[in-house]
């Protein structure tokens, strides 16, 4: 192992993991974990060189004020508990805490990337041994990442199953295979589910009708591919530090819930590998990159599970479907070259099921409108519209009108959020 560690044991703090942060800006690798964890499971956790006690107003549970195990405070590891800095004692706090790392417990400041990626190699290998593991790879930065680490860590024992349901962005599924598939030679099965999603779809055209049908196919697909396999003992997931704290911990309540393979039945019987669960979603994107994936897939802008199913409003027809999915090709290759990548959080396009009259070569055209979103947020509970020059604003007009069949007319979408949500449906 080539990292030191620091545990925080979450005693109901809400800084956890703006502590975890911390002590990473300090170089020093470290996770959290609850309150409860057992002196046997903290010795299993790899080179723990010290424990934080982050105390904070959630720590009463069921009435009970709770406290970590008497055996973690007799067992010899440095303990600390760290109170609540105000910003005036916060300075003085980072010394202390960096006297605790580095003095007390003898840290040394190792924790990088390819530090990282070494020692989840070893655990993986020591975790899966000969045996092998799952994984539905959507190309979404979390599973690619967990695909391209388990591909570094146990190669052709890694089976990836993509599942093309129709609702990508153009280029996704074939950026998918010839990444994962043809430069780092895994093991992929691609699903064409495509008339099976889109047939189901068929005439639906409630949003979250959509969306149940969506999941629940995908969940469909990807069981009857693992039931094809022989010998599987694990699932992948790419499950992120973010997705475990909203999900609730111990201490801190439910925001939502995260399924990333969720609802799978009970007699496919997996023993779970989340490598990326200590990491944060920067973090992630610089672990794929050290990994090698290309950058459009690691910089990626978020999208929706239910993909462009829910862009394609009401029920779903494959020719307005088209025509979402060129014209976002369109909106993303203009971006690109105005520079806008990476700077605009989240931009895409959406057909409403209405046409509106227009005129086209000096006739009556009746056609689809192509409505264009932009929006910045930190966290997608609100959101802001980017001012876009006209100039952009206007080439991709131009381009979508000329290039994509069935569209005469393009709108922008001005509404924050609140009061429109960034999606439509
Ligand atoms: P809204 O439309 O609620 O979107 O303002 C906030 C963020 O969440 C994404 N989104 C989804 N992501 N499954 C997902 O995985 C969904 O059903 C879904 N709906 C919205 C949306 O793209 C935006 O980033």
């Amino acid at each position: 192992m080539k990292q030191d560690m620091i545990v925080i044991l979450d005693l109901g703090s809400e800084e956890n993991s703006a502590l975890a942060r911390q002590i990473r800006a300090m170089g020093v690798y470290s996770e959290i974990h609850p309150h409860d964890i057992s002196l046997a499971a903290l010795r299993a956790l790899p080179n723990v060189k010290g424990v934080i006690l982050n105390g904070g107003p959630n720590n009463v549970v069921d009435g009970k004020r709770i406290d970590v195990a008497d055996e973690i405070y007799a067992s010899g590891i440095p303990t600390v508990a760290l109170d609540h800095p105000t910003d005036r004692c916060r300075t003085l706090e980072a010394a202390r805490l960096r006297e605790f790392l580095f003095e007390t417990c003898a840290c040394e400041a190792n924790w990088n990337m390819p530090n990282f990626i070494d020692d989840q190699v070893e655990l993986l290998r020591r975790q899966i041994g000969d045996r092998k593991v799952l994984l539905a790879l959507s190309g979404g930065v979390d599973s690619s990442v967990v695909a391209a680490l388990l591909i570094r860590a146990i190669g052709k024992q890694l089976v990836c199953v993509h599942v093309n349901h129709g609702l990508l962005r153009k280029g996704e599924p074939e950026q998918v295979v010839r990444v994962f598939r043809e430069e780092l030679g895994a093991t992929l099965i691609y699903s064409d589910s495509v008339d099976r999603f889109l047939d189901k779809l068929d005439g639906v055209s409630d949003p979250e009708q959509k969306r149940k049908i969506i999941g629940a196919e995908f969940i469909r697909v990807f069981e009857e591919e693992a039931r094809k396999l022989d010998g599987i003992d694990f699932l992948a997931q790419g499950t992120i530090y973010p997705d475990i704290v909203e999900s609730g911990t111990k201490t801190n309540k439910i925001v939502k819930s995260h399924h990333n393979v969720g609802g799978l039945p009970d007699d496919l019987q997996f023993e779970l590998v989340e490598p990326l669960k200590y990491l944060f979603k920067d973090e992630v994107r610089a672990c794929g990159k050290e990994l090698g994936l290309p950058d459009d897939m690691v910089y990626r802008q978020p999208f929706p599970g239910p993909g462009l199913g829910v862009r394609c409003l009401g029920a779903i027809t494959r020719d307005r479907l088209e025509a979402v999915r060129e014209s976002d090709a369109i909106l993303r290759e203009e971006f690109a070259n105005a520079g806008l990548q990476g700077k605009v959080w989240q931009y895409f396009t959406l057909i409403p099921d209405t046409k509106s009259v227009g005129v086209k070569d000096n006739a009556r055209s009746y056609e689809w409108p192509v409505i264009l979103r932009a929006v910045n947020t930190v966290d997608a509970m609100t959101a802001t519209i980017e001012h876009i020059d006209w100039a952009v604003l206007d080439k991709i007009t131009r381009r979508i009108v000329t290039e994509v069949k069935g569209v005469n007319r393009v709108c922008y979408d001005l509404t924050p959020k609140p009061t429109g949500t960034i999606e439509w449906e």
